[in-house]
């Protein structure tokens, strides 16, 4: 199954679940693969050492602008069972440079990932906080989307428009498949807006939402900067039980 986390809101913590979700299923023996789709490269930055600079032609810019093998780019990390396709920065003009481009532009991700999928259990992608085309490439590459909302501000309008972008994928045919797997309200705290927030999300997506939240938990964000996941860097904190969940809830549906 191929996941989208994506959500063209920014830092309402896809990189975060992207990491998290995919580790997390790692970790009970799924083969995933993690696919980095922002040119921010948040997720990639994780992954590889501090300073080694990621190599162009060993990122998903060459997969999405010149045509190479998803293989070709994928590293395999020193976590059981979770292998990674690095971003680039240089993915930031590929908006651009797909736009001029007429051949299968919107699904060049798609085609490399089919040639693999049968080899992974899940493959996670996370996106950008934008709808152009690189995040167009990875709905139509995807059978599922995951959207997290942040419950720290009143900020659901973005929704609407999120809506809108998955059913042109719709109907434009470049992907009939595609469905929402799940709502995931997240840095959810004891304030009235977060309940505010994650009472609204509940009434409108009703049992889209997931059950599991993930609390404002400062481990998640100390995870990052260790160059590693939840459940390594603080196992038992409520952000890495919080995350198990969803894991289990993703695992059901
Ligand atoms: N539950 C949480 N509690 C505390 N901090 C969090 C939590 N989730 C994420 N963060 C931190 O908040 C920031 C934004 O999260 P993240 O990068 O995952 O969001 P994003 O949606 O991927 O952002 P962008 O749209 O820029 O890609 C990061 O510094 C991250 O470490
Ligand atoms: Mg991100």
């Amino acid at each position: 199954m191929v996941i989208s986390i994506a959500n063209q809101k920014g830092g309402v913590a896809k990189t975060t679940t992207a990491i998290n979700l995919a580790a997390g299923l790692a970790q009970v023996g799924k083969k995933v693969l993690l696919i980095d789709a922002d040119p921010q490269s948040n997720t990639t930055q994780v992954f590889i050492t501090p300073k080694v600079e990621v190599d162009l032609s060993r990122s998903l810019y060459q997969v999405l602008l010149k045509f190479a093998p998803l293989p070709s780019v994928i590293t395999e990390t020193r976590y059981p069972g979770l292998s990674f396709a690095p971003s680039h920065i240089r993915l930031s003009g590929a908006d651009l440079e797909l736009a001029q481009a007429f051949d299968n532009r919107s699904e060049r991700l798609k085609r490399a990932v089919d040639e693999i999928r049968d080899q992974y259990d899940y493959i996670i992608i996370d996106n950008p906080p934008s709808l152009g085309l690189v995040a167009i490439n990875s709905f139509v590459a995807s059978d599922r989307l995951l959207i997290p909302v942040s419950t720290a501000y009143f900020a659901l309008t973005g929704l609407d428009q999120l809506q809108e972008t998955i059913e042109m994928v719709k109907q434009t045919r470049m992907n009939l498949g595609l469905s929402i797997l799940g709502v995931l309200c997240t840095f959810t705290e004891n304030t009235n807006v977060s309940r505010d927030v994650e009472a609204q999300l509940r009434s409108f997506f009703t049992e889209l939402v997931f059950s599991v939240t993930i609390p404002k938990n400062v481990t998640l964000e100390e995870a990052h900067s260790r160059h590693t996941h939840i459940f390594e860097h603080a196992p038992k904190s409520s952000g890495a039980l919080a995350y198990q969940q969803l894991v289990q809830e993703v695992l059901a549906r």
